[in-house]
């Protein structure tokens, strides 16, 4: 029997009050995710239960318990408020998948700031756009991190303390404090800050086709929705041992790589390592994972190796997969049930949802190819692009659009009212992708309906990198679009103008690749530069990277009447 039972009957009569009587809350109540994911747990009666399993790269591995997490988020909560800041404050998560990050995100919630995750594989450009358009107070870092925070404090007046985690070396300088978690005074008691369900709690910037990324706000509430989804469509029950590959620098890695899992009591593990089949099957087999979340990319490196590294674990353990990000092709899904007897759950969902909103629950027959159907609580559907009216024949192409309420959904873009309002039409959220309808309620992606690209399951805006581009002294014009790829689904590619005096070659080539992998990050560089002439734009000026991307992808051009240079 599965957490979520009948999806037919969890459907009928659904209500959000239903997680909320779990968890023990009433409208009105404080709320606070720090303490949901750790003090609550522990008056449950598992503060001895182990929380977090961590393992590095050399195999280095730390164990928590729920009582650990409770004493250590409580710790840096209380180190925070000491250095002055204040809830409300934006703090910034800068660092690999060390423990400090788990629990310093529990840590920053509980003293009533606003947690801001950010990949530590950015670079300084990258950083500077969030840390600057979030005014943030303080970032949470590692020693390897620091420079890249250097090279941009001076134009970050509002940034007040840099904490690093493992301060031993060189002096540290300017606005820098050192922190050693091990070796801080346990903080048995702290008070945590009242935070109420519409409390700002986490920040994730996320990219779109126009500017630079934005900050998409969550609150307190969305526990609501990641504590079920967590447990009716990952399907977490009280032995299990769970694994979530994704960073937190990404909301997956927060909403089912922290939240889902601790607000259920569940053990889960974090491989502060990169990929590697080897690597992961090894873990799975170690520390007999039950429930693994993954993502198309991984599941198609995985594939390329084929059945037979897998057969030569033992992998016995698992009984759940689920994949978010990118398009789960019916391949992996058949390749899956090959290799591990399982078939992997596509799950749908957007940084601005804070939760699974489209999904192949457990028990539901899945239709491989398709994202599923509507969580329960979940008004979903696909509308005309024009009128925004719902598609009422199935098989047609319309835009994903959800009705609003639900409780993770995130409550604006930080600094930019206008960008949140205008992702609302004639009622519902819309998403940004396309999709279809089937006759038995299934959803089918098709697409974006912008230009950000999806490389490895994690969005790139294209005018970041353009911006970028633009910064190196040889390059006069540029445009970016995703180009097709095997493994990662989309990869960058930039077509770039050469100011005069400068040359297209192989070292101008890479050199460009470097640049943008140093400034924003090794998933932003383009793997192909294309040195081009000119560039089409619309008579207005702007550059029209649907021309290019249909050239690159072989598809029809569509309407180029507004093409300047034709
Ligand atoms: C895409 C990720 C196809 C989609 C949690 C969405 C998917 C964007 C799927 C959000 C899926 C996510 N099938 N496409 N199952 N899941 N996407 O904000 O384009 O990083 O809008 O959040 O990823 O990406 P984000």
């Amino acid at each position: 029997m599965t957490n979520i039972g009948s999806y037919a009957d969890r459907l009928t009569n659904f209500d959000w009050s239903l997680a909320e009587r779990e968890l023990g809350y009433r409208k009105g109540d404080p709320i606070n995710i720090g303490w949901y994911c750790s003090d609550r747990i522990c008056q449950l009666g598992m503060a001895e239960k182990k929380a977090l399993i961590w393992e590095d790269f050399h195999g280095t591995s730390k164990t928590y318990t729920f009582g650990d997490l409770r004493v250590l988020s409580n710790t840096i909560a209380s180190y925070l408020t000491g250095l002055g800041l204040a809830p409300g404050d934006r703090i910034c998560l800068f660092l690999d998948r060390v423990p400090e990050l788990y629990i310093g995100f529990l840590g920053i919630l509980k003293m009533g700031g606003i947690a801001q995750p950010l990949f530590s594989a950015f670079g300084e450009d990258s950083l500077f756009t969030r840390l600057d358009n979030a005014k943030t107070a303080a970032v949470i870092t590692q020693r390897k991190h620091v420079a890249k925070i250097r090279k941009i404090l001076q134009q970050l007046p509002e940034l007040r303390h840099i904490i690093v985690i493992d301060p031993d070396g060189p002096p540290l300088r300017e606005r820098e404090i050192g922190f050693r978690l091990d070796q801080a005074p346990r903080v048995e008691n702290f008070a945590v800050h009242p935070t109420t369900a519409e409390s700002p709690s986490v920040l994730h910037y996320t990219s779109g086709t126009t500017g630079q990324p934005k900050g998409a706000q969550h609150v307190h509430y969305s526990l609501i929705s990641q504590y079920l989804t967590a447990k009716w469509v990952l399907d977490l029950r009280p032995d299990d041992l769970y694994w979530c590959n994704a960073d937190p620098g990404w909301v997956t890695g927060t909403s089912y790589g922290i939240i889902g899992p601790w607000s259920n009591g569940v053990t889960q593990v974090v491989l502060d390592a990169g990929f590697s089949t080897e690597r992961w099957y090894s873990l799975i087999q170690k520390h007999r994972i039950t429930v693994w979340y993954s993502a198309p990319t991984a599941i198609r490196l995985l594939m390329r190796e084929g059945t037979a590294v897998a057969r030569k674990y033992n992998l016995s353990s698992l009984r759940h997969l689920c994949s978010v990000g990118e398009p789960l092709n019916a391949e992996a899904v058949l390749w899956s049930k090959e290799a591990y007897g399982l078939q992997f759950h596509d799950t749908y969902w957007q940084t601005e949802t804070g939760s699974i909103v489209i999904t192949n629950v457990p028990g539901m027959p899945i239709k491989p190819g398709s994202m599923g159907r509507p969580f329960p609580g979940i008004t979903a559907t696909v509308v005309d692009p024009k009128t925004f009216e719902p598609i009422e024949s199935t098989a047609t192409v319309g835009l994903i659009a959800l009705r609003p309420g639900w409780p993770s959904m995130f409550r604006t873009y930080w600094n930019n009212r206008v960008t949140y309002e205008g992702k609302f039409k004639n009622g519902w959220y819309i998403c940004g992708d396309r999709a279809s309808l089937d006759v038995d309620g299934y959803f089918w992606f098709v697409g974006r309906d912008d230009d950000v690209i999806n490389t490895g399951g994690h969005l790139v805006g294209p005018f970041e990198i353009e911006s970028a581009l633009l910064e190196h002294p040889a390059v006069a014009e540029s445009a970016a679009i995703g180009k097709p790829d095997a493994v990662n689904m989309e990869v960058v590619k930039a077509f770039v103008a050469l100011k005069p005096g400068f040359q297209p070659s192989d070292e101008l080539d890479l050199e460009i690749m470097n640049f943008i992998r140093k400034k924003l990050s090794p998933l932003a560089m383009p793997q192909e530069i294309e040195f081009v002439k000119s560039l089409p734009k619309t008579r207005s000026g702007k550059i029209m990277r649907r021309v290019l991307r249909a050239q690159e992808w072989g598809e029809p051009i569509g309407d180029i009447s507004t093409l300047e240079n034709d």
